[in-house]
């Protein structure tokens, strides 16, 4: 009798766990409450046809009777998903969480040894060609995952490898390990998943130029990025604090540039990265920025820069310290930036057709001092601009890609822009608006919400006691720190009518590295960077049109961190512990 009470005590403890998806499945995601196993030997099959039902045990392999190819003599472009599925396995078996953090204290969430249904295989199925470096229109990231209920098998199709990658990531959410033993992996089923983004460009603007990121940070970066099912990284390149990416043709502009010897990306440094990104879906979009944030040039090429390093008064003709900017209406300007493309272009277009030609911030007053320019009016500095800026695209078009700009090109100086430019919009959503209705494909990113320096407070050395008092308690432009609830809560398609949202490719948060570098960039990043990804790829509204609730997303968000943080990512903690235990205890209503 005794026993049989603490058996139902037992009973009665035991919760239902239902995976807590990070992102949230867009258009279907089911889940039963049937114990699962996954086996450690479970087998990869990968197929290529049509988008048969999945439907367990209905043929010979289990298969809607496509014919399927083992991986030993797989097509062509199975490498990527088999790499991929090595990294699902480590996932799965070596890194996966114990989710206690979810459950009250004391209780018992996990199933009997000696229960449920083993799964042994994973039959994939890609249903269409791989495009090489897609565009936007070309991107397929859709895909289904079924678990159907009883059978030993999960079905995953896809018409690309993209869609396959973030089926794997999926799969990795739906399996715990179990305290008694790390390789003893469950979930629940029957599953039934069918999922797509809402955004196409889903992506991390980093700043690597500030701050000297090791390429070690940038790929584990990459790899959280893929977990997190975004899909973009651009790298902010060089600025004028530093120039760290070497370009064979102008080896000293690296070698003067650069921070320190060694603090830069050799070309092969670039390739791993390109490479890597590529094999997790990413494409990278490399910005150089100019005309302004340029000055590091002038160390290696000091004729084409004006206005190097203006002291003390350097904030009459930059945004920071050191003021520069590359000069207009300039010969050697010009032929500066078509060699550099023609060094850069051909190996980054093998892997993207974009890429970033920044043109934020330019200061006016420096080309008062530019013999090319003589005048600090926007009507004097303009056609100069515009000759410059006409000069980058069609460079960029040559090469057989398209340019991003960011917003001030058309928004601030009012230049001409192919109508293919795309505009990275970040100052407000009225520039996402006016951008749009210009006809142009934004990106956005508003920095009152995804800016994730903002809050770090002042860096600048603020002289005598003037300043000192001027600017106390020393908060920065952007303060406070944007918490992941702020960052959810935006859209980079908010306020903007069906017409103008079209145009929205999606979005990016920001790391400015002033205060940020390698050491500190995890907990930066991580989750505040996952709040933007569950916007970009399942959106703010759910399916009825309500915005998504902080109590639907933070136990999933909270469990999403423990699962980064067993990849080694040192994300923050969501909340205090105490709330994860106890499920809607930590609900204020005002
Ligand atoms: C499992 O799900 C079924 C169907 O939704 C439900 O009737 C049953 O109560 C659930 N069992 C447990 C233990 O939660
Ligand atoms: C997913 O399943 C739905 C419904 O069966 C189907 O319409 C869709 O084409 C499938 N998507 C993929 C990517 O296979
Ligand atoms: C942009 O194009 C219009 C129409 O062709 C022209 O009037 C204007 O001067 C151009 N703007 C610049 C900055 O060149
Ligand atoms: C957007 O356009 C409106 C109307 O022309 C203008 O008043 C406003 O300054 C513009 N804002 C930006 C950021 O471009
Ligand atoms: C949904 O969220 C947006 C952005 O935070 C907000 O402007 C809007 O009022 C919210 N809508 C509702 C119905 O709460």
């Amino acid at each position: 009798m005794a026993k049989l009470s603490a058996l139902l005590a037992a009973c009665l403890l035991l919760q239902t766990t239902s995976a807590t998806l990070w992102p949230i499945p867009t258009q279907e995601f089911t889940q039963g409450n049937k114990t699962l196993w996954m086996s450690e030997k479970v087998s990869l099959e990968f197929g290529r046809g049509s988008d048969d039902a999945a439907s367990c045990g209905s043929s010979k392999d289990g298969y809607g009777g496509n014919e399927l190819n083992r991986f030993t003599n797989a097509a062509t472009g199975s490498k990527k998903i088999r790499d991929a599925w090595a990294r699902t396995q480590t996932a799965l078996f070596n890194n996966n969480i114990v989710p206690w953090k979810f459950h009250p204290k004391g209780s018992n969430y996990e199933p009997s040894w000696n229960s449920g249904t083993k799964i042994n295989r994973v039959v994939v199925t890609q249903t269409g060609e791989d495009v090489d470096m897609p565009t936007y229109n070309q991107m397929k990231e859709a895909y289904n995952l079924t678990i159907p209920d009883g059978c030993d098998t999960v079905y995953i199709t896809a018409e690309s490898s993209l869609g396959v990658l973030h089926a794997f990531h999926t799969l990795e959410q739906l399996f715990y390990a179990t305290a008694r033993r790390s390789r003893n992996v469950w979930g629940k089923g029957p599953v039934k998943i069918s999922d797509s983004p809402k955004f196409k460009h889903r992506g991390l603007n980093l700043d690597v130029s500030r701050q000297w990121y090791p390429k070690e940070a940038i790929l584990r970066t990459i790899d959280a990025l893929a977990f997190n099912k975004m899909n973009r990284l651009h790298l902010h390149a060089t600025d004028s604090q530093s120039w760290p990416l070497e370009i064979p043709s102008m080896p000293e502009l690296a070698k003067k540039g650069s921070y320190a010897p060694g603090l830069t990306y050799t070309p092969q440094d670039l390739q791993e990265i390109l490479d890597f990104a590529e094999a997790r879906g990413i494409q990278v979009i490399v910005e150089i920025d100019m005309p302004g944030h340029t000055t590091s040039i002038a160390e290696a090429f000091p004729e084409l820069i004006v206005g190097k390093n203006k002291q003390p008064n350097w904030d009459t003709y930059a945004a920071q310290p050191p003021s520069g900017s590359l000069k207009l209406n300039n010969k050697a300007v010009e032929d500066f930036t078509s060699k550099l493309f023609d060094d850069l272009l051909p190996r980054l277009n093998k892997h993207t057709q974009y890429y970033h030609t920044g043109g934020d911030e330019v200061n006016k007053n420096v080309y008062a001092l530019d013999p090319g320019v003589g005048s600090n009016e926007v009507a004097k500095i303009r056609p100069g601009l515009q000759k410059f800026i006409d000069h980058l695209h069609s460079d960029v078009k040559k090469h057989k890609m398209t340019p991003f700009v960011w917003e001030e090109m058309l928004l601030d100086w009012g230049l001409n822009l192919t109508k293919e430019a795309i505009v990275q919009t970040w100052q407000t959503d009225a520039a996402a608006k006016n951008a749009t209705g210009m006809g142009h494909q934004i990106i956005g990113g508003n920095y009152n919400y995804w800016y994730l320096d903002c809050g770090h407070g002042q860096w600048l050395d603020f002289g005598g006691p003037n300043g000192a008092q001027k600017f106390y308690p020393y908060n920065d432009y952007c303060s406070p720190r944007k918490n992941w609830r702020l960052i959810y809560s935006y859209s980079p398609d908010q306020f903007l009518t069906k017409e103008e949202a079209k145009l929205v490719l999606g979005g990016e948060v920001h790391i400015w590295s002033e205060q940020i570098d390698a050491e500190s960039l995890d907990v930066t990043l991580w989750p505040r960077g996952s709040a933007a990804a569950e916007v970009l790829w399942s959106g703010r509204q759910d399916a009825s049109g309500k915005n998504r609730t902080f109590a639907d997303a933070s136990p999933r968000l909270g469990e999403f961190r423990e699962r980064l943080v067993a990849r080694g990512v040192q994300a923050q903690p969501v909340m205090q512990l105490w709330c994860h235990q106890n499920l809607g205890d930590c609900q204020l209503d005002a």
